[in-house]
């Protein structure tokens, strides 16, 4: 492909395991899927919102949250037992590896963990060229009702509940000058 992506620093990005340095924040196949998505066509901008790397950015993240993960399996796993899928309902390590590690009863350092966590990134990878090529091919559809975060008057995944339950509480609303 040439540059930029012989010199791309793929290094720099390693922090992004374990949901940033361990954090649990975005799951890093989320994360790296937005760099990728941007990196190729471009951060937000003005127009319709299934022309930037944003549109489709955010595509993955609903996808990853509503998806029983991981839809891939290699041919030759490492692991030979059953990888079991889990939906998250949440972009989140700290969600996603969570209700995967309850529901399968696997510690956070067994290999069968490191080998899901592995088969989430294939296939977050996987749908989101998915997503490029249909891009590429002009047949890209947006899958999310994304809005930017000013339209839900806080930064946050879309399915408030899924932490707040039922008594989500009401941002502020922006003071009249
Ligand atoms: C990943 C979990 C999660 C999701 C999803 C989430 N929140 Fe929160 N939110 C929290 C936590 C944790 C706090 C801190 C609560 C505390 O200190 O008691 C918080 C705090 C807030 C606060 C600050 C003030 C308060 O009264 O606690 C507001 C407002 C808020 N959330 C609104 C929302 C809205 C609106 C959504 C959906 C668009 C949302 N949240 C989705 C976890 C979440």
């Amino acid at each position: 492909m040439g540059e930029p992506y012989t010199s791309f620093p793929s290094d720099a990005f390693v922090f992004l395991e374990g949901g940033m340095v361990g954090w649990g924040t975005i799951c890093g196949s989320n994360a790296g899927a937005n760099i990728v998505a941007n990196a190729i066509i471009g951060p937000r901008i003005a127009g319709p919102e299934c022309e930037n790397g944003a549109a489709i950015g955010a595509d993955t993240l609903q996808w990853y949250s509503e998806t029983a993960l991981p839809t891939f399996t290699p041919k030759e796993p490492r692991q030979k037992v059953k990888i079991i899928q889990t939906t998250s309902n949440s972009p989140l390590c700290h969600v996603s590896v969570g209700k995967w590690m309850k529901e399968a009863g696997y510690a956070l350092s067994s290999p069968e963990r490191r080998d899901r966590c592995a088969r989430v990134a294939a296939s977050v990878a996987y749908q989101l060229v998915q997503n490029l090529n249909a891009w590429k091919d002009g047949t890209y559809k947006q899958l999310s009702a994304w809005k930017p975060a000013s339209n839900m008057g806080v930064t946050a995944q879309q399915n408030c509940t899924e932490c707040h339950g039922s008594t989500i509480p009401t941002p502020p609303a922006a003071k009249k000058i």
